[in-house]
């Protein structure tokens, strides 16, 4: 099943690639995310691997940009997916879940059918549920994801 098979409720439209950069930023402020600055967020197209991001076609105005997600991988193996966000007014709506299965769809299709991608995240509480249904399980005990303070 590619992308297009995915169906999202009526207005919101899903597309490949990112939100543009303002918007991306303004998406993670609302969302709850840490905030990031604009030579930081430049980077986000150039330098992911993949994207999809969902708009919302309001009655008045051009469809904008309400959620997203992003992989930043080597294409081969590694995948990591990051900036996993619905704007909370379009949030419990399935848009994540559509989101992240888009997402790994694309992993599924393109990475080296000769191996198994290993696809990894850090899961903030809100994304949780929706990771482990499907299909995330928890590194620790393990492994525990660490980062650079
Ligand atoms: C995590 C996040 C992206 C999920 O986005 P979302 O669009 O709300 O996700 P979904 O709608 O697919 O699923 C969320 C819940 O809504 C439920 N839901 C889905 N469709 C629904 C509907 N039509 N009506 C009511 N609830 C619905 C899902 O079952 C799920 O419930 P559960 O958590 O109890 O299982 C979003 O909460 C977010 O942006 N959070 C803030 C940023 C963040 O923390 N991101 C994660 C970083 S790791």
């Amino acid at each position: 099943m590619d992308s297009q098979a995915i169906s999202l409720p009526k207005g919101y439209k899903l597309q490949p690639g990112y939100p543009p950069t303002s918007q991306y930023l303004e998406l993670r402020l609302v969302s709850g995310l840490s905030p990031k600055t604009p030579s930081q967020a430049a980077a986000v197209p150039t330098g992911s691997w993949y994207g999809f991001y969902v708009t919302f076609e309001a009655t008045k105005g051009d469809p904008q940009p309400i959620g997203m997600g992003r992989i930043i991988g080597d294409g081969g193996w590694y995948f990591h997916i990051a900036d996993m966000a619905v704007h909370p007014d379009h949030q419990r709506k399935g848009l994540g879940d559509v989101i992240l299965k888009a997402l790994l769809q694309h992993i599924h299709r393109e990475a080296p059918a000769d191996g198994k991608p290993y696809i990894t995240l850090f899961a903030d509480e809100p994304g949780r549920r929706l990771y482990y249904k499907n299909g995330f399980v928890d590194a620790a005990p393990g492994q525990l994801g660490m980062w650079l303070k």
